[in-house]
């Protein structure tokens, strides 16, 4: 369904099973040797999500992506799964994007979870000006995610992301503010035995287009 030019929302986009493997894969990767954490933004406080970066790291003190978590714990900054890179195309694909993924952003929602709104404006100016989009993948409880326009103050439309949606945002959409501002607990399919929200968004840095050109 197509919320405004260029925003899409796939209801139930993923099969239980391609749910419980990406559920798998995630939980093995938050509790990994690059473990997901919790981090603290330019202001100081800390964001309401477990978040690990994958192919590469998103600083909460630059704004800025890295190779090694230079804010945290100097580690690098995990490869990106194939198998997540290949979602990410097939996704946007559907809403008749395409996107060469070189990160994602894999963030855990606990019941208490939530994302202020802010806009996706760290990946370049290459790749936003060409409107390339955020794929973003939801598994797990039910999110009451804020999709709203190009200023702060535009009309939000509060959209319930459910276990195994999509929501692909690019083109004249890619600069939309949006957030979460709740978690419904217990909400996840009881085949995932999960409790909590795992959100990946999938993104293509400047990095990217210039290794492709
Ligand atoms: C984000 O904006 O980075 C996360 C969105 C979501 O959790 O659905
Ligand atoms: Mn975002």
């Amino acid at each position: 369904m197509e919320i405004c030019p260029g925003a899409f929302h796939f209801r139930h986009y993923l099969s239980i099973e391609r749910q419980r493997a990406t559920a798998d894969r995630c939980r093995a990767l938050v509790d990994g040797a690059v473990p997901a954490y919790v981090p603290i933004v330019r202001g100081g406080g800390k964001m309401h999500v477990r978040m690990l970066c994958l192919g590469r790291h998103w600083n909460a003190s630059t704004y800025q992506y890295e190779c090694t978590r230079a804010d945290f714990d100097g580690l690098p900054a995990p490869p990106l799964p194939p198998e997540f890179r290949a979602l990410a195309r097939e996704i946007a694909d559907s809403a008749g994007m395409s996107i060469e993924p070189d990160l994602c952003i894999l963030n855990y929602y606990d019941a208490d979870g939530r994302m202020g709104l802010h806009q996706d404006k760290d990946e370049g100016p290459e790749s936003i000006a060409a409107g390339i989009p955020v794929v973003s993948v939801s598994i797990g409880d039910t999110a009451r995610f804020l999709f709203g326009g190009l200023k702060r103050r535009d009309p939000i439309e509060a959209i319930p992301l459910e276990s195994g949606d999509a929501f692909v945002f690019g083109g004249p959409a890619r600069l939309h503010y949006h957030g979460v501002s709740r978690i419904t607990p217990c909400t996840a399919p009881p085949e995932l035995a999960l409790s909590g929200r795992f959100n990946l968004t999938f993104r293509q840095s400047d990095e990217a287009c210039r290794a492709l050109s």
